[in-house]
């Protein structure tokens, strides 16, 4: 519950002041009926508020969310396949959200999700060429030219990749850990990148996008972003 002139005043519909000027004015309904009463109480999920008959909605809160997506659920809102969406995921969040991008129904690992519009339209925009960092384990063990060629461009027949950053993590019997960081997102890019220079994808999972980094989150949980994570993320696409 709040206080009534607060909410108006949150819903952008002016000054506290004014906002007490227009309760006490009479222009303030809850529920059909006018308020005068300052410092009346309600609840925003529950009572209808209309100003001069209007309804006012409740200001929309950013919220950013932080999931660690598991192999085996598509990163889509409704999947006309009927499989396991990301949004399922998110059992106590009740605002819709739609995830930053895409990660392959295979893909795990760092997965934004949120309802700034603005937020996820600059992060997925190649103009901004946000890093995305991935732990790929590749079939074999690619030799200098083959991550040459990774760090340097491939034709995938959608025109030549862009510069790439690639490491050896580990080098195993049969397979190789790399960390490919690349700054566009094209479908399926690390996938069709890795088997062009003849090792396939065993395992992909994006552990980074730009300053936001997945950390210790278990498989299938999420978190809030931190208000400094929120802060680094929006200064990186050049939004205060
Ligand atoms: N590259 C891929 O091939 N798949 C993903 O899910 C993300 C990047």
């Amino acid at each position: 519950m709040e206080r009534l002139q607060k909410f108006l005043a949150h819903a952008g519909i002016g000054s506290r002041r004014s906002c007490e000027e227009l309760i006490l004015q009479g222009k303030v309904k809850i529920n059909g009926k006018v308020v005068t009463k300052l410092g009346t109480k309600v609840d925003p999920d529950v009572d209808r508020i209309e100003v001069n008959n209007k309804p006012i909605e409740k200001e929309e809160q950013n919220i950013y969310i932080l999931l660690n997506k598991p192999d085996g659920y598509v990163t889509t809102v409704k999947d006309p396949q009927g499989r396991p969406t990301v949004i399922d995921l998110l059992k106590d969040i009740n605002q819709r959200v739609y995830p930053v991008g895409r990660l392959d129904y295979e893909t795990e690992g760092l997965l934004i999700l949120t309802n700034d519009g603005q937020l996820a339209f600059r992060l997925t925009h190649p103009k901004y060429k946000i890093n995305k960092v991935y732990e790929v384990l590749v079939k074999g063990h690619p030799d200098n030219k083959a991550l040459e060629q990774l760090r340097n461009g491939i034709e995938l027949g959608d025109g030549l990749t862009e510069p790439a950053r690639v490491k050896i993590l580990k080098l195993m019997k049969n397979s190789t850990l790399l960390e490919v960081t690349i700054y566009e997102g094209r479908n399926r890019q690390v996938r069709r990148m890795c088997k062009a220079v003849n090792h396939p994808v065993l395992n992909l999972k994006r552990v980074q996008v730009g300053p936001i980094k997945l950390g210790k989150l278990p498989k299938g949980s999420y978190r809030l972003l931190t208000s400094e994570e929120v802060k680094q993320l929006r200064k990186s696409i050049g939004l205060r």
